[in-house]
């Protein structure tokens, strides 16, 4: 798939998503081979006035790797500022959100409000146009709606084409719904069969295994489709669509000795890129993310939890990992227990989420 002059192969995108998308795990996501990673959404006002820890978000991918960078705001001469930004730092393409539910982003207009002021919206697609140079593509990415009574993803998104945006992704939830209920297929076929055929359409919403992901290809006729909460401590899903899409067979999920050697080169990524008081933190969400849905993992994550520094929470997961692969060597027990959705979702309902 190619958007304007970058091509995405395979066609599968990490979606952005605040405190999670930073530069070790798409460092991570890129290793397994996902087709393009997007920066998590970044304030265009924060961006313009140097606003550090704003600023300190906008990273370029490792080794020179391909990337976007995604930007929210309001004011056209913010976005122009951001995304020269963006483009300052090697960023491939520029994604405008205009699909954040959070409160603090919806109150300032921005985010999935601009869907219910379209003229805006192209006002500020325009101006990131003009900003940035003829190569550089501008994105949308949006929502089916405001609301169920309000579905108007179809004609904001060929609104958007017509201002200049050179790719659309659509997440198949309305704004209220939040991240609640199902994301509706159906919208993400309707805005494909609305949009001229030459822009891509990226599909987007929950997508958690290769199954899903042809489904939602083949039901909708998108070109590529965004993995958001499905590639946390799964970054393995990239790889297995890498091998289905060029028409090899799928590899199948990881053993536990993978998962054990991913966390490790994680948490070296984050000690190595994330400097201050939130490594630990950060740490911490690595270790339930590669134990997700394995025997155990919930006590761990509380254990996790509880410890003071890196080198404790790493020797937990260590411990963890061994015994479960001595359970499975000496007794032949699987690793696995039955996930349920909260297992999925937990820890990521927060009100950053976009
Ligand atoms: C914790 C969290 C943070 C998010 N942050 C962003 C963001 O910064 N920008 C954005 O466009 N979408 C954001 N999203 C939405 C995702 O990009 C995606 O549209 C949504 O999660 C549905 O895809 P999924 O079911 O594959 O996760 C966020 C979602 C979550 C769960």
């Amino acid at each position: 798939m190619r958007i304007g002059d970058v091509s995405v192969d395979p066609p599968v995108l990490l979606a952005p998503m605040a405190a999670v998308t930073d530069l070790p795990f798409r460092t991570i996501c890129e290793e397994f081979g996902v087709g393009l990673t997007i920066t998590e959404f970044l304030s265009a006002h924060a961006l313009s006035v140097g606003d550090p820890k704003t600023t300190g978000k906008l990273t370029a991918s490792l080794d020179g790797r391909r990337f976007g960078v995604q930007i929210f705001g309001r004011e056209p001469e913010m976005m122009d500022k951001a995304a020269k930004m963006a483009v300052s730092i090697g960023a491939s393409l520029v994604d405008i959100n205009m699909g954040c539910p959070a409160k603090r982003v919806v109150a300032g207009e921005c985010g999935s409000a601009l869907m219910r002021e379209p003229q805006i919206a192209q006002e500020l697609v325009r101006a990131v146009v003009a900003a940035v140079p003829a190569n550089i593509p501008v994105t949308v990415k949006h929502r089916a709606g405001w609301d169920q009574g309000h579905r108007n993803a179809p004609e904001f998104a060929c609104a958007m084409v017509e201002a200049g945006a050179k790719m659309i992704t659509v997440h198949g939830r309305t704004r209220t719904q939040g991240f609640s209920g199902k994301s509706d297929p159906d919208i993400i076929k309707l805005v494909r069969e609305a949009l001229p055929s030459h822009i891509p359409l990226i599909g987007n919403g929950d997508v958690v295994d290769v199954e899903g992901y042809l489904r939602l290809r083949e039901h909708t006729g998108c070109d590529a489709v965004m993995i958001g909460r499905g590639a946390l401590g799964n970054p393995w899903l990239f790889s297995r669509l890498r091998e289905v899409t060029a028409g090899r067979p799928d590899p199948g999920p990881p053993g536990l000795e993978e998962r054990l050697s991913v966390f490790r080169r994680h948490v070296d990524l984050i000690e190595r890129l994330k400097k201050g008081p939130r490594t630990l933190h950060e740490v911490r969400k690595a270790c339930a993310w590669y134990a997700r849905g394995l025997y155990g993992c919930n006590q761990l994550r509380l254990r996790v939890w509880e410890t003071k520094d890196l080198a404790a929470s790493r020797a937990l997961v260590e411990d963890y990992f061994t015994q479960l692969i001595e359970r499975q060597s000496r007794l032949g027990l699987a690793p696995e227990m039955g996930t349920g959705r909260d297992e999925i979702d937990g820890g990521f309902e927060s009100d950053e989420a976009a």
